[in-house]
Protein backbone atom coordinates (compact mmCIF):
# COMPACT_ATOMS: atom_id res chain seq x y z
CA UNK A 1 0.00 0.00 0.00
CA UNK A 2 0.94 3.43 -1.11
CA UNK A 3 2.22 5.64 2.29
CA UNK A 4 1.04 9.18 2.27
CA UNK A 5 2.62 12.40 3.45
CA UNK A 6 0.41 15.06 5.20
CA UNK A 7 0.07 17.89 2.66
CA UNK A 8 2.47 20.66 3.16
CA UNK A 9 0.69 23.45 0.87
CA UNK A 10 -0.41 26.40 2.45
CA UNK A 11 -4.01 27.81 4.43
CA UNK A 12 -4.96 30.52 3.98
CA UNK A 13 -7.83 33.18 5.27
CA UNK A 14 -10.27 33.26 7.84
CA UNK A 15 -8.15 31.17 9.78
CA UNK A 16 -5.13 32.69 8.46
CA UNK A 17 -4.34 35.29 11.55
CA UNK A 18 -3.02 32.57 13.59
CA UNK A 19 -1.37 30.16 11.00
CA UNK A 20 1.70 30.72 9.48
CA UNK A 21 2.79 30.23 6.09
CA UNK A 22 4.61 27.00 6.99
CA UNK A 23 1.48 25.67 8.50
CA UNK A 24 -0.67 22.88 7.03
CA UNK A 25 -2.66 22.90 3.81
CA UNK A 26 -5.75 23.63 4.43
CA UNK A 27 -7.96 20.36 6.21
CA UNK A 28 -10.25 18.30 3.89
CA UNK A 29 -13.19 18.62 4.24
CA UNK A 30 -15.10 15.51 4.34
CA UNK A 31 -19.19 15.25 4.59
CA UNK A 32 -20.35 13.81 7.15
CA UNK A 33 -23.26 11.01 6.54
CA UNK A 34 -23.36 13.97 3.70
CA UNK A 35 -24.28 17.45 4.74
CA UNK A 36 -26.06 16.08 7.87
CA UNK A 37 -26.50 19.25 9.58
CA UNK A 38 -29.20 20.31 6.88
CA UNK A 39 -30.90 17.07 5.81
CA UNK A 40 -31.69 13.61 6.90
CA UNK A 41 -28.26 11.66 6.80
CA UNK A 42 -27.07 8.96 4.70
CA UNK A 43 -29.66 10.21 1.62
CA UNK A 44 -28.61 10.97 -1.75
CA UNK A 45 -30.02 15.02 -0.97
CA UNK A 46 -27.27 15.18 1.80
CA UNK A 47 -24.99 14.06 0.19
CA UNK A 48 -25.99 16.38 -3.40
CA UNK A 49 -26.08 18.94 -0.55
CA UNK A 50 -22.63 18.44 0.54
CA UNK A 51 -21.14 18.54 -2.93
CA UNK A 52 -23.21 21.96 -4.10
CA UNK A 53 -21.61 23.43 -0.57
CA UNK A 54 -17.91 22.51 -1.69
CA UNK A 55 -17.32 19.50 0.20
CA UNK A 56 -13.82 17.62 -1.24
CA UNK A 57 -15.34 14.09 -0.05
CA UNK A 58 -18.48 12.59 1.08
CA UNK A 59 -18.83 9.94 3.93
CA UNK A 60 -20.74 6.91 3.90
CA UNK A 61 -21.35 4.44 6.31
CA UNK A 62 -22.31 0.63 5.29
CA UNK A 63 -24.67 -1.81 6.54
CA UNK A 64 -25.55 -5.27 5.07
CA UNK A 65 -29.21 -6.39 3.70
CA UNK A 66 -30.26 -9.71 3.89
CA UNK A 67 -29.41 -10.30 0.29
CA UNK A 68 -26.03 -8.81 0.79
CA UNK A 69 -26.12 -5.33 -0.66
CA UNK A 70 -24.74 -2.51 0.79
CA UNK A 71 -26.88 0.50 2.04
CA UNK A 72 -26.08 3.91 3.77
CA UNK A 73 -26.46 3.47 7.44
CA UNK A 74 -24.58 4.62 10.24
CA UNK A 75 -26.35 1.47 12.33
CA UNK A 76 -28.16 -1.45 11.14
CA UNK A 77 -30.58 -1.21 13.41
CA UNK A 78 -33.12 1.43 11.29
CA UNK A 79 -35.47 2.88 13.15
CA UNK A 80 -33.67 5.65 14.58
CA UNK A 81 -33.11 7.21 11.15
CA UNK A 82 -35.70 5.95 8.93
CA UNK A 83 -39.43 5.08 9.24
CA UNK A 84 -39.10 1.12 8.81
CA UNK A 85 -41.05 0.98 12.72
CA UNK A 86 -44.44 2.28 10.54
CA UNK A 87 -43.73 0.44 7.60
CA UNK A 88 -43.03 -2.99 8.92
CA UNK A 89 -44.42 -2.65 12.55
CA UNK A 90 -44.22 -6.44 13.16
CA UNK A 91 -40.74 -7.31 11.56
CA UNK A 92 -39.36 -5.92 15.25
CA UNK A 93 -36.48 -8.09 16.65
CA UNK A 94 -33.85 -8.61 19.57
CA UNK A 95 -30.36 -9.27 18.76
CA UNK A 96 -26.45 -9.01 20.26
CA UNK A 97 -24.53 -6.56 18.35
CA UNK A 98 -21.07 -5.69 19.03
CA UNK A 99 -22.11 -7.87 22.48
CA UNK A 100 -25.06 -5.18 23.61
CA UNK A 101 -28.39 -6.48 23.27
CA UNK A 102 -30.41 -4.26 20.70
CA UNK A 103 -34.30 -4.20 19.87
CA UNK A 104 -35.33 -2.76 16.87
CA UNK A 105 -35.36 -3.85 12.79
CA UNK A 106 -32.32 -4.78 11.32
CA UNK A 107 -31.13 -4.50 7.92
CA UNK A 108 -29.56 -7.82 7.67
CA UNK A 109 -33.78 -9.19 8.33
CA UNK A 110 -34.30 -6.92 5.11
CA UNK A 111 -33.88 -7.70 1.48
CA UNK A 112 -33.15 -4.39 -0.79
CA UNK A 113 -36.42 -4.32 -2.61
CA UNK A 114 -38.17 -4.51 1.25
CA UNK A 115 -36.37 -1.11 2.45
CA UNK A 116 -36.20 0.47 -0.82
CA UNK A 117 -40.07 1.33 0.49
CA UNK A 118 -38.50 2.61 3.78
CA UNK A 119 -37.89 6.12 4.24
CA UNK A 120 -35.56 8.62 6.12
CA UNK A 121 -36.13 10.38 8.71
CA UNK A 122 -33.57 12.93 10.67
CA UNK A 123 -32.03 11.20 13.57
CA UNK A 124 -31.62 14.32 16.25
CA UNK A 125 -34.66 16.04 17.61
CA UNK A 126 -33.09 19.84 17.41
CA UNK A 127 -32.45 19.57 13.78
CA UNK A 128 -35.19 20.09 11.09
CA UNK A 129 -37.62 17.55 10.66
CA UNK A 130 -38.98 18.90 7.97
CA UNK A 131 -37.78 16.24 5.11
CA UNK A 132 -38.79 13.19 7.09
CA UNK A 133 -40.09 10.37 4.98
CA UNK A 134 -38.84 11.64 1.31
CA UNK A 135 -35.70 10.42 0.42
CA UNK A 136 -34.80 7.01 0.39
CA UNK A 137 -31.86 4.53 1.78
CA UNK A 138 -29.14 4.59 -0.92
CA UNK A 139 -27.07 1.89 -2.14
CA UNK A 140 -23.17 2.18 -2.58
CA UNK A 141 -23.77 1.99 -6.19
CA UNK A 142 -26.09 4.78 -6.35
CA UNK A 143 -24.14 6.89 -4.15
CA UNK A 144 -21.25 5.88 -6.66
CA UNK A 145 -23.71 6.79 -9.71
CA UNK A 146 -24.77 10.11 -7.62
CA UNK A 147 -21.19 10.83 -7.33
CA UNK A 148 -19.95 10.81 -11.26
CA UNK A 149 -22.72 12.83 -11.99
CA UNK A 150 -22.09 15.45 -9.57
CA UNK A 151 -18.34 15.25 -11.04
CA UNK A 152 -19.10 16.00 -14.58
CA UNK A 153 -21.82 18.88 -13.26
CA UNK A 154 -19.35 20.46 -11.14
CA UNK A 155 -15.95 20.21 -12.99
CA UNK A 156 -14.46 19.07 -9.97
CA UNK A 157 -13.08 15.98 -8.14
CA UNK A 158 -15.56 14.76 -5.51
CA UNK A 159 -13.82 12.05 -3.69
CA UNK A 160 -16.15 9.12 -1.28
CA UNK A 161 -15.14 8.13 1.93
CA UNK A 162 -16.61 4.58 3.00
CA UNK A 163 -16.78 2.84 6.10
CA UNK A 164 -17.23 -0.61 6.78
CA UNK A 165 -19.85 -0.66 10.13
CA UNK A 166 -19.92 -4.25 12.37
CA UNK A 167 -17.86 -5.80 9.48
CA UNK A 168 -16.91 -8.93 11.76
CA UNK A 169 -20.39 -9.00 13.00
CA UNK A 170 -22.09 -9.32 9.25
CA UNK A 171 -19.05 -11.67 8.14
CA UNK A 172 -19.88 -14.16 11.30
CA UNK A 173 -23.19 -14.07 9.51
CA UNK A 174 -22.26 -15.06 5.72
CA UNK A 175 -22.63 -11.22 4.60
CA UNK A 176 -18.90 -10.26 4.52
CA UNK A 177 -18.73 -6.31 3.37
CA UNK A 178 -14.74 -5.74 2.16
CA UNK A 179 -15.16 -8.04 -0.94
CA UNK A 180 -18.03 -7.10 -2.64
CA UNK A 181 -16.88 -3.38 -1.56
CA UNK A 182 -13.82 -3.62 -3.57
CA UNK A 183 -15.38 -5.16 -6.16
CA UNK A 184 -18.06 -2.23 -6.38
CA UNK A 185 -14.70 0.16 -6.14
CA UNK A 186 -13.06 -1.72 -9.57
CA UNK A 187 -16.33 -1.71 -11.13
CA UNK A 188 -15.86 2.23 -10.83
CA UNK A 189 -12.39 2.48 -11.64
CA UNK A 190 -11.85 4.01 -7.74
CA UNK A 191 -9.59 1.43 -6.75
CA UNK A 192 -6.10 2.96 -8.25
CA UNK A 193 -3.37 4.46 -6.73
CA UNK A 194 -4.31 8.42 -6.62
CA UNK A 195 -8.33 7.48 -6.86
CA UNK A 196 -10.35 9.64 -4.71
CA UNK A 197 -11.36 7.33 -2.07
CA UNK A 198 -11.03 6.68 1.53
CA UNK A 199 -11.56 3.98 3.16
CA UNK A 200 -12.49 2.97 6.51
CA UNK A 201 -13.38 1.07 10.09
CA UNK A 202 -13.56 1.12 13.74
CA UNK A 203 -12.29 -2.89 13.11
CA UNK A 204 -8.63 -3.27 12.51
CA UNK A 205 -8.99 -6.38 10.95
CA UNK A 206 -11.85 -5.26 8.29
CA UNK A 207 -8.84 -1.60 7.61
CA UNK A 208 -6.73 -4.84 6.74
CA UNK A 209 -8.28 -6.76 4.88
CA UNK A 210 -9.51 -3.51 2.98
CA UNK A 211 -6.13 -2.48 2.71
CA UNK A 212 -4.52 -5.56 1.20
CA UNK A 213 -7.19 -5.63 -1.60
CA UNK A 214 -6.95 -2.01 -2.73
CA UNK A 215 -4.64 0.61 -3.74
CA UNK A 216 -6.58 3.76 -2.29
CA UNK A 217 -5.77 4.67 1.10
CA UNK A 218 -7.43 3.20 4.38
CA UNK A 219 -8.05 4.58 7.91
CA UNK A 220 -8.65 3.43 11.10
CA UNK A 221 -10.76 5.00 13.53
CA UNK A 222 -9.87 5.41 16.92
CA UNK A 223 -12.68 6.13 19.35
CA UNK A 224 -12.96 8.83 22.70
CA UNK A 225 -11.15 7.38 25.04
CA UNK A 226 -9.10 5.31 22.96
CA UNK A 227 -5.70 3.16 23.92
CA UNK A 228 -4.29 3.31 20.96
CA UNK A 229 -2.56 6.70 20.65
CA UNK A 230 1.00 5.29 22.34
CA UNK A 231 3.78 5.68 19.90
CA UNK A 232 4.20 1.83 19.78
CA UNK A 233 0.30 1.98 18.65
CA UNK A 234 0.77 4.04 16.10
CA UNK A 235 3.88 2.56 14.72
CA UNK A 236 1.87 -0.65 14.77
CA UNK A 237 -1.14 0.95 13.02
CA UNK A 238 1.03 2.12 10.24
CA UNK A 239 1.99 -0.74 9.47
CA UNK A 240 -1.88 -1.66 8.17
CA UNK A 241 -3.17 1.53 6.99
CA UNK A 242 -2.31 5.03 6.02
CA UNK A 243 -3.75 7.27 8.19
CA UNK A 244 -5.85 7.59 11.87
CA UNK A 245 -9.57 8.77 12.34
CA UNK A 246 -9.67 9.85 16.17
CA UNK A 247 -12.44 11.35 17.99
CA UNK A 248 -11.66 14.83 18.35
CA UNK A 249 -11.29 14.34 21.96
CA UNK A 250 -8.24 12.39 21.44
CA UNK A 251 -6.75 15.69 20.25
CA UNK A 252 -8.35 18.44 22.09
CA UNK A 253 -9.53 16.82 25.34
CA UNK A 254 -13.15 18.16 26.64
CA UNK A 255 -13.61 18.33 30.30
CA UNK A 256 -17.55 17.14 31.96
CA UNK A 257 -18.38 21.11 32.13
CA UNK A 258 -17.53 20.77 28.32
CA UNK A 259 -14.84 23.65 28.12
CA UNK A 260 -11.53 22.12 26.07
CA UNK A 261 -8.28 21.73 27.68
CA UNK A 262 -4.25 21.88 26.12
CA UNK A 263 -4.62 19.60 23.10
CA UNK A 264 -2.32 16.10 23.02
CA UNK A 265 0.65 16.03 21.09
CA UNK A 266 -1.57 13.21 18.49
CA UNK A 267 -1.26 15.00 15.63
CA UNK A 268 2.34 15.20 15.54
CA UNK A 269 3.19 11.67 16.74
CA UNK A 270 0.52 10.53 14.40
CA UNK A 271 2.42 12.46 11.58
CA UNK A 272 5.76 11.30 12.97
CA UNK A 273 4.69 7.50 12.29
CA UNK A 274 3.30 8.81 8.72
CA UNK A 275 -0.21 8.71 9.45
CA UNK A 276 -2.60 11.45 8.36
CA UNK A 277 -4.93 12.08 11.20
CA UNK A 278 -8.79 13.16 10.05
CA UNK A 279 -10.46 13.75 13.63
CA UNK A 280 -14.49 13.32 13.34
CA UNK A 281 -17.01 14.77 14.30
CA UNK A 282 -17.66 18.50 13.76
CA UNK A 283 -20.59 19.79 14.72
CA UNK A 284 -21.84 23.48 15.05
CA UNK A 285 -25.00 23.04 18.01
CA UNK A 286 -24.55 24.01 21.12
CA UNK A 287 -25.60 20.30 21.86
CA UNK A 288 -22.25 19.46 20.74
CA UNK A 289 -20.15 22.26 20.69
CA UNK A 290 -17.43 22.42 23.29
CA UNK A 291 -18.47 26.01 25.92
CA UNK A 292 -14.75 27.19 25.03
CA UNK A 293 -15.76 28.37 21.46
CA UNK A 294 -18.65 30.20 22.84
CA UNK A 295 -21.18 29.17 19.90
CA UNK A 296 -18.48 29.99 17.16
CA UNK A 297 -17.85 27.24 15.44
CA UNK A 298 -15.33 28.45 13.38
CA UNK A 299 -13.02 28.78 16.29
CA UNK A 300 -13.22 24.79 16.39
CA UNK A 301 -12.28 24.46 13.32
CA UNK A 302 -8.94 26.81 13.38
CA UNK A 303 -7.81 25.25 16.27
CA UNK A 304 -7.85 21.64 14.65
CA UNK A 305 -6.56 23.43 11.78
CA UNK A 306 -3.44 25.15 13.58
CA UNK A 307 -2.68 21.32 15.10
CA UNK A 308 -1.93 20.43 11.51
CA UNK A 309 -4.87 17.44 11.15
CA UNK A 310 -4.99 16.71 7.57
CA UNK A 311 -9.32 16.55 7.39
CA UNK A 312 -12.28 16.66 9.24
CA UNK A 313 -15.80 15.05 9.41
CA UNK A 314 -18.19 17.91 9.31
CA UNK A 315 -22.39 17.62 9.72
CA UNK A 316 -21.66 21.14 7.72
CA UNK A 317 -19.28 21.36 5.46
CA UNK A 318 -20.19 25.29 4.54
CA UNK A 319 -18.92 25.86 7.80
CA UNK A 320 -15.68 24.30 7.33
CA UNK A 321 -15.06 25.61 3.93
CA UNK A 322 -15.93 28.81 5.81
CA UNK A 323 -13.60 28.74 8.28
CA UNK A 324 -10.67 27.88 6.28
CA UNK A 325 -11.21 30.74 3.85
CA UNK A 326 -12.71 28.99 1.33
CA UNK A 327 -16.33 30.63 -0.59
CA UNK A 328 -17.80 27.49 -1.57
CA UNK A 329 -19.21 26.99 -5.21
CA UNK A 330 -23.20 27.17 -5.32
CA UNK A 331 -25.36 24.85 -7.41
CA UNK A 332 -25.66 25.30 -11.09
O1 LIG B 1 -16.09 7.73 10.27
C1 LIG B 1 -15.68 8.82 11.04
C2 LIG B 1 -16.78 9.04 11.95
O2 LIG B 1 -17.90 9.05 11.13
C3 LIG B 1 -16.87 7.92 12.94
O3 LIG B 1 -17.96 8.08 13.67
O4 LIG B 1 -19.90 6.90 14.44
O5 LIG B 1 -20.17 8.88 12.97
O6 LIG B 1 -19.37 6.73 12.04
P1 LIG B 1 -19.42 7.63 13.22
CA1 LIG C 1 -18.61 7.16 9.86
Amino acid sequence: MPRLIPSILIMAAVCAGNVSAAEPARPLVIAHRGASGYLPEHTLESYARAIDQGADYIEADLVVTKDGYLVARHENELSDTTDIALRFPNRKTTKTIDGRMVEGWFSEHFNLDELSTVRAKERLAFRDQSNNSHFHIPTIAEILTLRAAKQRETGRTIGVYIETKHPSYFRAMGLPMEEPLLSILTAWALDRPGSPVFLESFEADSVWRMGEGTAVPVIYLLAEGSPETTDESLGAIARFAEGIGPAKSLIVPVDAKGRTGPPTDLVARAHQAGLLVHPYTFRPEIQFLPVTYAGDAGKEYCQFAQLGVDGVFTDTPDLALKAFGESYPMPK
